[in-house]
């Protein structure tokens, strides 16, 4: 990714990463972290815009001018974008912390059709001070359900490469596998577009690592038995590895989090994670003990992988068995599993998947009056 910027500013040309994987997986810390790097080392002019909700290119283009000029805030080239953006922002806020970014529907379509122009013109004024911009557009959600901005993004991207002038920029998109799919169905011609970087689980090393770090710094002790449950729940998710750290944690009283709280933290994780993260009506077809059992076997059956009708049936019992048909037309319906081929099936979202399996091994358990009593 910092290749990606060099390059960029060495050639002047627009270089272009695609960021994917899964909720939760640590895409947009991974882009925070190349934000900061390229902004401290390599001395790009930064920004990395959230457009979850934006729905349209204007949105996109407020947000991208709104976020260029809160990066540089308190930052000596302040003026001189300042200067540039000056009738279209407004500080506010009691110290004038924050920036608001006004402009009319014309100006902002104005901004996206030519986007390569205004950055160009941007770092002209900022020669000297930056060099090559960052641009990361991340939870393109919304916009990538339209064709407008597949369209756009084609247009941008050959535009810069054909207009004969230098445009030195990374350009990152961030999002979930499907969405980027989605946006290459509206314009097959960006399949090849971009390079793509997908963000896989921490392995069980680095996940160790990072617990037993962030644990050290509020000077708590982790008992072997207690970290191999929290990695054994957590795959490698970051954000469940956080949640379960955090309820762990909150669970601890001295300065040991032993097998029990980390089992607490594990029951109050998942309700957390089911809060956040799965969609209500799947928790409510999940809330019949059975589904959620059936679901949970499942789910700890098959890690990253598909399973067959056999295959499961196998491991149910008679009552399970019997609505497994069912509760397999049901999770189909709410896309919580999809179909590969006749018989064989997998999760449609892997960290719902580990939600699943924590929801059902949760009542399994065992509480502190249990493991007390031995
Ligand atoms: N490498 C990592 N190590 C530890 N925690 C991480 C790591 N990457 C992300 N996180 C944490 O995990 C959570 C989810 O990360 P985030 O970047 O928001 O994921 P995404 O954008 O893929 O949904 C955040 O709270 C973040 O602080
Ligand atoms: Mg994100």
């Amino acid at each position: 990714m910092l290749g990606d910027c060099r390059r960029a500013q060495h050639s002047g040309r627009v270089e272009r990463s695609y960021i994917e994987g899964e909720r939760g997986i640590g895409k947009s810390s991974l882009a925070s972290l190349v934000r900061e790097v390229a902004d401290r080392d390599l001395r790009m002019l930064t920004v990395h815009v959230h457009l979850g909700g934006a729905k349209t290119l204007d949105e996109m283009a407020r947000r991208v001018f709104k976020g260029l000029a809160e990066s540089s805030q308190n930052r000596p080239w302040y003026a001189k974008l300042a200067g540039a953006l000056g009738k279209h922002l407004r500080s506010v806020g009691l110290f004038g912390t924050r920036v608001e970014f006004h402009a009319s529907r014309e100006e902002l379509t104005n901004l996206w059709q030519n986007l390569g122009t205004e950055l160009r013109g941007l770092l002209g004024l900022l020669q000297g001070d930056r060099e090559g911009v960052l641009l990361i557009l991340d939870d393109i959600n919304g916009l990538a359900d339209t064709r407008e901005f597949a369209d756009w993004l084609k247009s941008f991207v050959d535009g810069a490469a054909t207009s004969g002038e230098p445009l030195p920029l990374h350009l990152v998109l961030v999002s979930l596998p499907e969405r980027r799919q989605q946006l290459v169905d509206h314009n097959p011609s960006l399949n090849r577009v971009f390079s793509i970087v997908e963000v896989q689980p921490l392995s069980d090393e680095d996940t160790r690592q990072y617990l037993l770090g962030a644990l050290r710094s509020v000077d708590v002790q982790v008992d072997e038995e207690a970290l191999r449950l929290i990695l054994r729940f957590s795959g490698g998710y970051p954000a469940i590895l956080q949640e379960i750290g955090d309820a762990a944690f909150e669970r601890t009283e001295g300065d040991r989090v032993g097998v029990v709280e980390a089992a607490e933290g594990v029951v109050d994780a998942a309700q957390a994670i089911g809060r956040k993260y799965i969609k209500p009506e799947v928790l409510d077809a999940i809330q019949s003990s059975k589904y959620r059992s059936i679901l949970g076997r499942v789910a700890s059956l098959t890690v990253g992988e598909s399973f067959s009708r056999q295959e499961v049936l196998s491991q149910l019992d008679d009552a399970e068995q019997k609505v497994f048909d069912n509760f397999v037309r049901r999770m189909r319906e709410l896309d919580v599993l999809v179909q590969n081929d006749r018989g064989s099936y997998r999760f449609k979202n892997e960290l719902n998947r580990l939600y699943y399996m924590l929801a059902a091994r949760a009542q399994e358990l065992p509480t502190r009056q249990e493991r007390e009593r031995g």
